[in-house]
This record gives C-alpha cells, structure tokens and sequence, in this order.
C-alpha cells in the first residue's frame, strides 16, 4: 500500500458488560477483543487495529482494505462481542451483552446495537487523524465540536487564514426522527444548518465533507459520526449511544489544536445517570474516562494516530492528557455541582419526552381518581 491508496478506518464500539455497574471495562473483554482481531490480523483481513476502551465501552479501532459497511469487517466486530460477552458472563460483569440486540449477525452491524464510524480515504502523504469516544451522551453532543472544528472561524483560525480551507466545509445532517438527510454547506447556509443542529436530539450531523476544488476528493469524508439510537433500534431503552467520531487533521483541514479546541469548553450534553440528565460534557486522558461520580459527568477521549502509507495506526497519543484541559475539567465539576443541586428538577433532569426512564405513567395511572378539574 502507497500514499493515494484507499483505506478503511472502521471504529466500532459496544457495551458488553461494565465494571462494575456502567463505569468501566474488565481488562478481560480488551484482552478478548484483541485476541479475536489479532487472528484477523494474521489473515489478512485487518492491516491494524487497537482495542481500548472509553468508561463501559469496548472500541475497537481497525484499519482495512474492505470499504465501508464490509460484512466481513462488521461480522468481525460482532464476533469479537460475541466473545466479549462470553468472558463477561463468566465474570458475572453488569448487563453482559446488553449491546448485542439479535441474536445471529446478518451481514451489517447496522441496527444491531453497536455504534460505528467508518471512512474510506485515500491516504495523504501524511495522515493524522484523531478517534473520539464519548461515555454517557448521545451523538447530538458532537453537534456543538464539530460545527465549531470545521466551520466557526473563533475556533479555526484556518477558515480565515488558510487559503485551502477558506472556501468551507459540506455537513450532512441526519433528521434521527424521520429518517431523513440533507446536505448544507458553509459559510453560506451556516444560519440554516445552526437552525438543525442546534436541536441535537433530533438533527444531529452524521458527516463533514470538503467542498469542490479542495485537494481531497468531495465525497472523501473529513469527519464521521456514529448516529445508532440505541433506544429507537430496540423499541426500549438499553442505554445511551454513547457515540464515537473520526475527525482527519491538518494540511487543509483543521490542525490537530483547531479539532481539540471545542473542548476546551464543556458544553451541556444529555446523558448521564439513567441516560435522562443534563450534565458537562467533561475531556480526559483514558486513565479518567470511568464516569463514576451520578455515573457520569459524561466524558470524551481524543486519541490521536498518524495512519502510515501502510496502513497501520501510528499511535495512540491520549490527547486530553494535557495541563490544557485542567480547566475545562474544573469547570465541567463546577457545572457538575450546579446541575445535581437541581436533583430532580429540570433542566438538570431532561424533559419529559427525552427521558430514557420514566415512571410517570404508572404515577398518573395511580392518581387518575384523585385528579380532579380546576375551576
Ligand atoms: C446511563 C447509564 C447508567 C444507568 C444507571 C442505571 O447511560 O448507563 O446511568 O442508566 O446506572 O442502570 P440500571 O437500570 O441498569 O440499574
Ligand atoms: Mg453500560
Ligand atoms: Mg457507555
């Protein structure tokens, strides 16, 4: 494989069983997990992979020749949960498998509940990219980062000064509740796509693509986002997505320091205990990233690889193991405090019809004879 090749880099991620509780995950799943993509290493089917993971969720990172949406990729990442699961049982670890909505794999991971991003691209002489995962918060929460990494001039000062990115960016936005997408392109429809977006639980953006005249190709992805609802695909609540994105860097795009600086802000994110708070969206090192304080405050890992002319991940480095986030951290646990102070009120609790747990039916049921109509 050479510079202007294609490669695939596939992100998959469940949880399969936390340890303990929803908080981490057993050192056993990973070891697992590697020893079922290291035989799919050795026979060709992966150039490169890393397994880690982000609180209670096993992400398994892979590089490949396969495309998008390969069923022998994503039947691999369905066995290596499979397998997971297995050792979860035996550990006797917290909802083994919950993840894992059907029973046999039928050819796309698709709507089976693990979450994926995916891209094919062709390989630049030098590739940095940079995976996020998040632990307690929906897709919607990378609304805010990416619209800023790739179309707010505060944040990219190469929207301005770069003349290969001042052009702008496409954004494909997904319409989670009618199934639906449109394509807007900035800065000249950058209204219109704030008007989406910023109801992220409903319009949430799936991908960014450069524009005409760029020097990537236009239907070459820069950014992914993983977009599975977990509680849509199931019919009932069985977690959060938890979500996870690619985002490529650099030479055109935005630098690895213009994809970090959004989180320098912890913005507010649904999720949290019961999948039904608000709460900041709080950047850590891996060694941080077991939500454990309510279950949460819900977290992001940045990990960062230079992806070689081989394929192979160069990598990681734990982007958020820096002094530079010490404040945003800070700031995420003062929120935290403000936020739990409301305890079950709005808008620390999320409204009604966002709540992944509710009793309020079997409370008005129980109340119906005692209501009475008001004069
Ligand atoms: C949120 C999450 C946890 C659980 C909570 C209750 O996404 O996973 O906050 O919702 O720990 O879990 P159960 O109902 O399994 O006891
Ligand atoms: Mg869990
Ligand atoms: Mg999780």
């Amino acid at each position: 494989m050479t510079v202007g090749e294609k490669i695939t880099l596939s992100v998959i991620k469940a949880d399969i069983g936390g340890w303990p509780g929803h908080s981490s995950v057993h050192p056993a799943l990973i070891e697992k997990a590697r020893e079922v993509l290291a035989r799919a290493k050795e026979e060709g089917i992966l150039v490169d992979f890393h397994v880690t993971h982000c609180g209670d969720d096993l992400q398994l990172i892979m590089t490949h020749r396969k495309g998008v949406d390969s069923s022998e990729i994503h039947g691999l990442a369905w066995k290596a949960f499979e397998e997971g699961t297995k050792v979860a049982k035996e550990l006797g670890l917290y909802g083994a498998g919950q993840d894992l909505l059907k029973d046999a794999f039928s050819g796309n991971i698709r709507g089976m509940g693990p979450g994926i991003a995916e891209m094919e691209i062709t390989l630049r002489k030098s590739e940095p990219v940079v995976t996020f995962h998040m632990d307690k918060t929906e897709p919607g929460a990378f609304n805010l980062p990416i619209f800023r990494m790739f179309a707010d001039p505060f944040n990219t000062a190469g929207l301005i000064i770069d003349p290969n990115m001042h052009m702008g960016f496409r954004f494909e936005v997904w319409d989670i509740k009618e199934h639906k997408r449109v394509i807007l392109s900035t800065p000249e429809e950058l209204y219109d796509l704030l008007a989406l977006i910023g109801a992220k639980s409903r319009y949430v953006i799936k991908r960014v693509f450069p524009k005409e005249g760029h020097r990537i190709p236009k239907d070459e992805p820069v950014a992914v986002i993983s977009t599975e609802k977990l509680y849509q695909i199931a019919g009932e609540y069985v977690g959060k997505d938890d979500p996870v994105a690619i985002v490529r860097a650099q030479s055109g795009l935005p630098a690895l320091g213009e994809v970090l600086e959004p989180f320098a802000f912890p913005e507010l994110v649904s999720g949290w205990m019961r999948g039904s708070h608000n709460g900041p969206l709080m950047p850590v090192p891996l060694r941080h990233s077991n939500p454990t304080r309510f279950d949460g405050p819900p977290r992001v890992v940045a990990l960062g690889w230079q992806i070689n002319s081989e394929g192979m991940l160069i990598g990681p480095v734990d982007l958020f193991d820096d002094p530079a986030f010490d404040w945003a951290r800070e700031k995420a646990l003062e929120i935290t405090d403000y936020m739990r102070r409301h305890g079950p009120f709005e808008p620390h609790r999320l409204p009604m019809e966002e709540m992944e747990y509710t009793t309020l039916p079997g409370v008005l049921k129980k109340l119906s004879d005692r209501f009475e109509p008001v004069e």
